[in-house]
């Protein structure tokens, strides 16, 4: 079905099953181990033998030789794949550096062998026999250094720069001006299951088990690596466990485990060992972002710039975190920036809210020291720049296609669109309310509990909301059981559990008679998980399956009763009802059963109203005046994200990024070796990310809304907005105890210390 009008009323509206707090349908094979995640396939293939992934030792150069005499002796071992037996390769189109490198090498631990083995202790043992020569490149890897050298790249087909009115003379003629510089550290995904394949080959099609969150884009990235048929591949992915962005694309265990599949003559799986991931596949770029605003003494915006610089591998895009600011604060001037400057370290790309996150970590904290400035309460500030329309259009075209999808340059549109529905200042008002705002005290440093210097922060939280095609099938059996199959993937997230609910309400059944079944190219296509967009693109899709079959039932309710009216039926109970006359799905589905099959598609909805969810975060935080150990007390997020599809799994999407965007003001930093060009810390003991045991206390408010532009599910995309500016919140709540502002994140306890107001 076409959606290019907005929503009216119909059946998600009835909200007997949708916008209930359904547990996950998915958590009892969870919590009792028996998910098969896709290192636990031992049962899909027999004869499964051991990959190990060999990664290069060097950031940039050559290999000059590699000697796999001993490591082929060593015991067990049946096959070891490199670049010069692997056969010709190309590289996927979401990848920036090769899956398999050699001789040339474009990163540190950039795979360069496999070794097959029967167990995988042999695999690895082998592994550390093999001895390679490398010539050692000089390369770039300081973000810092090689900043003036940044250059435009355009960002999800949108420009990266962008400018409305005279920002220059603006600013400099403004009465209160911001002028300051942030950094935000290199990051690691982090997700709890590694990268992950089980590959196998009978004949000259390749079935891949793996953990992936885009199916249909790893089936496409698989086929032009290999240079095969997309037809000849497929890929299974039903349970992930987390991917925040890593497992967007094809990585090198699903290519590795390909290729030692097809050399070694057998099923192979490989999973990335915990200390390979991070300079092996993907991480989310440094950024240094210079702000500037300039502002009447009345608190209102009259200048807004940002810019932003990241780095990347040759051919890679920014990490742009200037994005957001063009249709965050109203404001007549303006200027945004995202350059990419050339960084020998491994491959930068999506990690939970690409750009918005790193790009309101800075934001939200100059916007905190603007109000600082102005004598002005953070949240009055914010609420006095408010807009409703867009002033810098587009942020962001309609697309879930980063890399293929062209600007339209020439296509007339409205250089201010307003938006869907945008409550930012309702999200603060309810939150300031709840939080206890009014006991904050705006002077930092003069609140205490204890040793404790107590501070509350505030930022605003942005992101768009990016819809998606998306198809399903549905199956109604003649036990009335209606089966659900689409390539959308469950990366924790709750897709079965929201597709499910979709499913129940459409055909009037309970959840018990539904079975969703994802991840699997032969399903399908879906929106997949990825930017904030799956949700609510994938339950549109279900819905629209479910509306043809809603047709085919009603037609075969009228053939059997031709009195029966179709334009008044309802579903309910399992039964298909018009005035007196009824009859029960599963009579009407008969011995063979009825199967529908349907995709959303999006008309220009997303281009004549700008689509974004809003949230505010309130965060309060206690600083040990002595130490400067920093423990966050309390958090809350009040969103407004469209219909929540189920506020047990939306609440679980928000607190959990909130729980990340505390990792970023607080600990997460890959530490870059600039003399070697790698991650130092790049495994779970190096690398910090928080528990639970961090953030004792999180609170999710969703406003009661709907967003009947966004789809026939009125719902948008909540999973990413509850990192967005949740950094800033932190350190805003940091400064407020202590009056000791770090631009510089993490915010670790050395940067305060030797400015705390009270030393020992
Ligand atoms: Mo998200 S970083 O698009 O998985």
């Amino acid at each position: 079905m076409k959606f290019d009008t907005p929503a009216t009323n119909n059946p998600i509206d009835q909200l007997k099953v949708v916008g209930q707090p359904v547990s996950r349908i998915d958590g009892p094979l969870k919590t009792t181990g028996t998910a098969p995640y896709a290192y636990d396939r031992h049962d899909v293939v027999p004869n499964q033998a051991y990959g190990y992934v060999l990664g290069s030792a060097i950031a940039k150069g050559r290999i000059d030789s590699i000697n796999l005499a001993e490591a082929k002796e060593s015991p067990g071992v049946i096959a070891i794949v490199t670049a010069e037996n692997a056969g010709k390769l190309s590289k996927g189109d979401y990848n920036t550096a090769l899956l398999l490198g050699g001789p040339e090498i474009q990163h540190y631990h950039q795979a360069i062998a496999v070794v097959v083995a029967e167990t995988f202790e042999q695999a690895r043992s082998a592994a550390h026999l093999i001895h390679v020569n490398y010539s050692r490149a000089k390369g770039s890897f300081d973000l810092a250094s090689e900043k003036s050298k940044g250059v435009p790249k355009d960002v999800f087909g949108t420009s990266s720069e962008s400018s409305v009115g005279n920002f220059d003379k603006a600013f400099s003629t403004a009465k209160v001006r911001l002028d300051n510089t942030y950094t935000t550290a290199h990051e690691s995904h982090s997700m709890l299951e590694p990268h992950a394949s089980v590959a196998a080959w009978d004949g000259d099609q390749l079935t891949i088990w793996t953990s992936n969150q885009m199916i249909a884009w790893a089936v496409g990235d698989m086929a032009k690596t290999l240079g095969v048929a997309k037809e000849k591949i497929r890929v299974i992915s039903p349970y992930i466990g987390g991917g925040f962005g890593a497992k967007l694309f094809l990585r090198s265990d699903a290519l590795m485990a390909a290729l030692a599949s097809r050399v070694a003559r057998r099923p192979v799986k490989v999973s990335l060992q915990r200390a390979l991931i991070p300079n092996n596949t993907v991480h989310r770029s440094a950024t240094i972002q210079r702000i500037r605003i300039g502002a009447n003494r009345d608190g209102k915006i009259t200048a807004i710039g940002h810019e932003s610089w990241s780095g990347n591998l040759p051919g890679g895009g920014p990490e742009a975190g200037a994005l957001q600011t063009r249709a965050l604060y109203a404001g007549a001037n303006r200027m945004t920036s995202n350059r990419v400057s050339h960084l020998d370290l491994p491959e930068a790309n999506a990690m939970r809210a690409p750009n918005e996150a790193p790009g309101l970590a800075a934001l939200e904290i100059a916007m905190d020291e603007m109000a600082e400035k102005l004598d002005m309460d953070p949240i009055q500030f914010r609420i006095k720049n408010d807009t409703q329309i867009v002033p810098d259009y587009p942020p962001r075209p309609a697309s879930n296609d980063p890399q293929t999808k062209k600007p339209e340059k020439n296509e007339p549109h409205n250089p201010h669109p307003p938006f869907s529905i945008r409550q930012l200042s309702k999200c603060f008002e309810i939150g300031a309310e709840r939080f206890g705002w009014d006991k904050r005290l705006s002077k930092p440093g003069q609140l205490s509990d204890g040793r404790w210097m107590l501070g509350m922060g505030v930022a605003s939280a942005f992101r768009d909301n990016v819809v998606t095609k998306s198809a399903a099938r549905v199956i109604l059996d003649r036990r009335g059981h209606l089966t659900v199959e689409t390539d959308m993937t469950d990366i924790g997230t709750g897709s079965y559990t929201i597709i499910a609910q979709t499913a129940a309400e459409m055909m009037g059944l309970p959840l018990e008679k539904i079975t969703v079944r994802l991840g699997d190219s032969s399903f399908p296509v879906s929106a997949g998980s990825g930017g904030q967009w799956g949700g609510n693109s994938s339950t549109s899709g279900v819905y629209a399956a479910c509306l043809k079959l809603r047709d085919a039932i009603a037609l075969l309710a009228k053939g059997q009763k031709s009195e029966f009216n179709i334009t008044d039926a309802v579903f309910t109970d399992g039964f298909i009802r018009s005035g007196s006359h009824s009859f029960l799905l599963a009579e009407l589905a008969g011995s063979r059963g009825l199967v529908a099959e349907d995709a959303i598609e999006f008309g220009d909805l997303d281009k004549r109203f700008q689509q974004s969810t809003f949230g505010a975060h309130f965060v309060e935080v206690g600083v040990d005046r002595f130490t400067a150990e920093i423990r966050v007390r309390r958090m809350l997020a009040v969103c407004a994200a469209g219909r929540i599809l189920n506020p047990k799994t939306a609440r679980s999407q928000v607190i959990g990024a909130m729980t990340m965007g505390v990792g970023a003001a607080l600990m997460e930093s890959l530490e870059v070796d600039k003399r070697f060009g790698y991650f130092v810390n790049h495994d779970l003991a190096g690398y910090e990310v928080p528990v639970h045991a961090d953030i004792p206390h999180q609170e999710v408010i969703f406003l009661d809304e709907t967003d009947p532009i966004s789809s026939p599910m009125k719902a948008k995309g909540v999973g990413e907005l509850g990192i967005c500016g949740a950094a800033a919140a932190v350190a805003n709540a940091i400064y407020n105890a202590t009056g000791v502002r770090v631009r510089d994140y993490p915010i670790t306890l050395d940067k305060l210390i030797e400015k705390m107001p009270i030393k020992v």
